[in-house]
């Protein structure tokens, strides 16, 4: 019999990469999406079945984390071998704007996933595993962080994932239930989410070097992330769930690099050099120098001649409104648990998981139809 699996969140940027990582593992599996007055299926229209076809291998349920009865219904219908709990309001910022509906979605909602499976009498068969974030660590105790370092969340999601943790211990403790916390640090790629730093650089970028966009305008870019690729994090998602007895795991890369440096990085990837100049809100980004065989190679000769008259101008601003409330100044995690007990390292560098989005972003903003189709949209909007 094949396994079958419930990923709350799958279409999100890691639903989508774990539901392709199980089907291809033989797993069935169910999905629940919002509705919502536009198709929110893209990143997984191509595993998306019909529901005429027999022995279908993806199965989408509507729901939302904010619905007792409606996840209860669902996972009583599916009684899943393991929950992959990755819905959430996951954007910082925007956490501050919606304190009230993130806690419930996100520190509520992971309490009634797993009340209902143990209403549900699913205790001993179903496995859950929990979204947990480096972002509980927020004004970090120690660094590197490890699964022992005291919490200290600086946002009101932060504070929502900081009930989610302690909840999923609390019903492995009370009710010897197989539940886990991947205390995940910040994990990119081609499908993140545009309003995230790293998309959106890598997608304004893209444009700026295409001639479709004068400049970007950021937030704070000294703070610092361990930034790994989603690929290498859902694998430890499916890993968690694979051992004997839960556990709570650090996954991360160990390494960490400021905003500023991966902006830098992400126009290298086109050829092109930047520099930064000024400080707080006057900082700036200004175009220095291009290699115009990698120019030409990434991007395409045929942008060279008018990127060209560019060289001196200040393509990156600051805009003190993106600032947040409270920060979070530096993540960098220790994953040796996770390296020693999961047999789990990332198999992505920063350089490969920079140069993967900057390629795709390049060849997106390209096509024709994604910019009749709004991809145009202004990238500095609220986050
Ligand atoms: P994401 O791209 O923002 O996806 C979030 C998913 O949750 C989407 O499918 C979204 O649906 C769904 N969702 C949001 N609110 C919901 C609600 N009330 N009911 C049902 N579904 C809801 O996030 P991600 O990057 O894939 O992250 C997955 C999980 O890991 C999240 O819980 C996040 O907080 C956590 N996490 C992420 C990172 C990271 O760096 N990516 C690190 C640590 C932890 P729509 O598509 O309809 O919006
Ligand atoms: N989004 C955004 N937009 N962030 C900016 C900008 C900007 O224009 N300019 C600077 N930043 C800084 C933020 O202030 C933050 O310090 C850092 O870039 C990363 O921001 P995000 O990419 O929005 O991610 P995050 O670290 O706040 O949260 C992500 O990672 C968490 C794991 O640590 C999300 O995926 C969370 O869901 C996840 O839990």
């Amino acid at each position: 019999m094949a396994k079958v699996a419930l990923i709350t969140g799958i279409t999100g940027q890691d639903g989508a990469y774990l539901a392709e990582y199980l089907i291809k593992k033989g797993y069935t599996v169910h999905g629940i999406k919002r509705r919502s007055s536009l198709f929110n299926t893209d990143r997984i229209d191509h595993l998306y079945q019909d529901p005429h076809e027999h022995n279908r291998n993806m199965i989408l349920h509507y729901g939302d984390m904010t619905d007792s009865m409606n996840l209860t219904r669902i996972i009583g219908d599916v009684k899943p071998d393991e929950i992959y709990n990755l819905a959430a309001m996951s954007h910082v910022k925007v956490s501050f704007d919606t304190p009230e509906y993130t806690a419930n979605a996100d520190g509520i909602g992971t309490l009634r996933i797993l009340e209902a499976v143990r209403l549900l009498g699913l205790t001993k068969k179903t496995r859950i595993y929990q979204a947990s974030t480096s972002e509980l660590y927020g004004l970090v105790q120690e660094i590197p962080q490890k699964e022992t370092t005291p919490f200290y969340p600086r946002s009101p999601y932060a504070v929502a994932k900081l009930y989610a943790y302690w909840i999923t211990v609390n019903y492995r403790e009370a009710y010897g239930m197989h539940a886990s916390n991947g205390i995940l640090f910040n994990h990119e790629s081609p499908l993140r989410g545009e309003t995230f730093v790293t998309r959106k650089v890598t997608r304004a970028v893209s444009r700026i070097v295409l001639g479709m966009q004068d400049m970007v305008y950021m937030g704070n870019l000294s703070s610092k992330r361990d930034w790994g690729h989603a690929k290498d994090y859902i694998k430890a998602m499916y890993l968690i769930l694979q051992q004997d007895t839960p556990d709570d795991y650090v996954i991360s890369t160990g390494i960490t690099t400021t905003i500023r440096d991966f902006i830098k990085m992400s126009f290298a990837k086109a050829g092109v050099v930047v520099d930064f100049k000024g400080v707080d809100e006057k900082e700036v980004g200004f175009l220095v120098s291009i290699d115009e065989s990698v120019f030409a190679k990434e991007v395409g000769i045929e942008y060279l001649e008018s990127f060209r008259k560019r060289l001196g101008e200040t393509v990156v601003g600051v805009d003190p409104s993106y600032f947040r409330p409270t920060e979070v100044d530096i993540l960098i995690g220790d994953n040796s648990k996770a390296k020693a007990k999961l047999g789990w390292e990332p198999s992505y560098s920063l350089d490969g998981l920079c140069e993967d989005m900057m390629m795709h972003d390049i060849a997106l903003m390209k096509k024709e139809d994604y910019l009749k189709n709004g991809g145009y949209r202004i990238l500095n909007y609220f986050e």
